[in-house]
């Protein structure tokens, strides 16, 4: 098969598309004809060396991908060949071929755009592990998305509003907060221009205890002490991302004060099966998320769909900020 290859750590010219040994399905494990790729944060971070496969991973980039099962390994009972499916993984998505456990798969119905499903398992397994699962997401809640016009934000907002929840995002232009807005939030923050410990304040003034319910953040460090100020009593501030950097001092004494939680999560590096596994945050979001996905509820939001070989350019592109949503490698037709 053809696969990106990484000819040493650096800038987006050192992915080549190129020869790769084919992957064999194992036990419980199905091969998958990849249609479509998912490009994230993550991939850039790996392309320049900071971000390892976890042990026993694929060192190709990619950690989610649409396509067909093409051939499925001993002990796999609910899937066959031919089924269109998505999938999450730790990496291999960008490539022809790839092997994954079938308890991270989702099926994609007949009708539903095999090229946009690629786009969905990584944001949804995130989004839902995070507001969902950990944090506890419920109806009329506060939730401040940050970054709202990432590939993870456009999702965020839908699944919060989705669950009956105010939504609150940060971005940096008026275009993608006004495109936050046509996907349902309805406090609009440019984190260039705007203070959002004030904004978010101002929003919930009367309510029980100024502040949002949820923070889902991506800038770490240089986000934190602002988080904790912007968060309601009992809140739950999730940190995902680093953008803003790994080191920060923490108030526990603001935080005490308002009984609130702090949580920082990854999906990648989550074991496979067991608790607090990929397999268990497909089987939730499978039950209860994508139902949502597969009738129109919740849309892939899709910036742009480059081919494979263009894999340089579509990490370009995630790296400008221009892009609003996924950007996407198509791999077959
Ligand atoms: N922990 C996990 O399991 C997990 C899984 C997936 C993703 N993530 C993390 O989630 C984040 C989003 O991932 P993605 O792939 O969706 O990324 P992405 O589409 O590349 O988006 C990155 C976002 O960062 C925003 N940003 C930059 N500076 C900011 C600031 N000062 N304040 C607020 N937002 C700012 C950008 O907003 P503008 O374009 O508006 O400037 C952009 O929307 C990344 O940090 C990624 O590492 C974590």
């Amino acid at each position: 098969m053809r696969a990106i290859k990484l000819n040493g750590f650096g800038g987006p010219e050192v992915m080549t598309w190129g020869e790769a040994p084919d992957p064999k399905p194992g036990h419980a494990e199905v091969l998958i004809d990849v249609v479509a790729a998912g490009v994230n944060r993550a991939d850039l971070l790996q392309r320049q060396g900071y971000y390892s496969p976890p042990p026993g991973s694929s060192e190709i980039m990619g950690l989610e991908c649409s396509g067909v099962i093409a051939e499925v390994g001993e002990g796999v009972r609910d899937w066959q060949v031919g089924d269109r499916v998505c999938a999450l993984m730790s990496g291999g998505g960008y490539a022809e071929r790839v092997v994954v456990p079938a308890a991270q798969l989702l099926p994609v119905p007949q009708d539903f755009d095999l090229g946009a499903a690629a786009g969905l398992p990584e944001v949804a397994a995130t989004v839902w592990s995070n507001l969902v699962m950990t944090a506890g997401l419920r109806a009329g809640q506060l939730v401040l998305i940050h970054g709202g016009g990432s590939g993870i934000g456009t999702h965020a907002i839908q699944v919060a509003v989705q669950r009956g929840a105010r939504v609150a995002v940060t971005a940096g232009s008026p275009e993608k907060l006004q495109r936050c807005k046509e996907l349902g939030a309805t406090v609009l923050i440019n984190y260039r221009d705007d203070d959002f410990v004030a904004a978010v304040r101002r929003e919930t003034s009367g309510a029980g205890g100024p502040g949002a319910d949820i923070i889902l953040d991506n800038m770490g460090a240089a986000y934190l002490a602002r988080n904790v100020d912007a968060l309601a009593a009992h809140g739950h501030l999730v940190i995902i991302g680093m953008q803003g950097g790994v080191t920060a001092e923490l108030n526990l004494g603001a935080l005490l004060a308002k009984w609130g939680t702090v949580h920082a999560t990854n999906v990648r590096g989550r074991p496979a099966s067991g608790p607090h596994s990929k397999a268990e945050i497909i089987a939730e979001v499978r039950a209860q998320l994508w139902p949502l996905v597969t009738d129109g509820a919740i849309v892939p939001v899709i910036h742009a769909e480059l081919p494979i070989a263009e894999a340089a350019d579509a990490h370009r592109l995630l790296e400008s900020s221009e892009a609003f949503g996924k950007v996407t490698l198509r791999v077959r037709d």
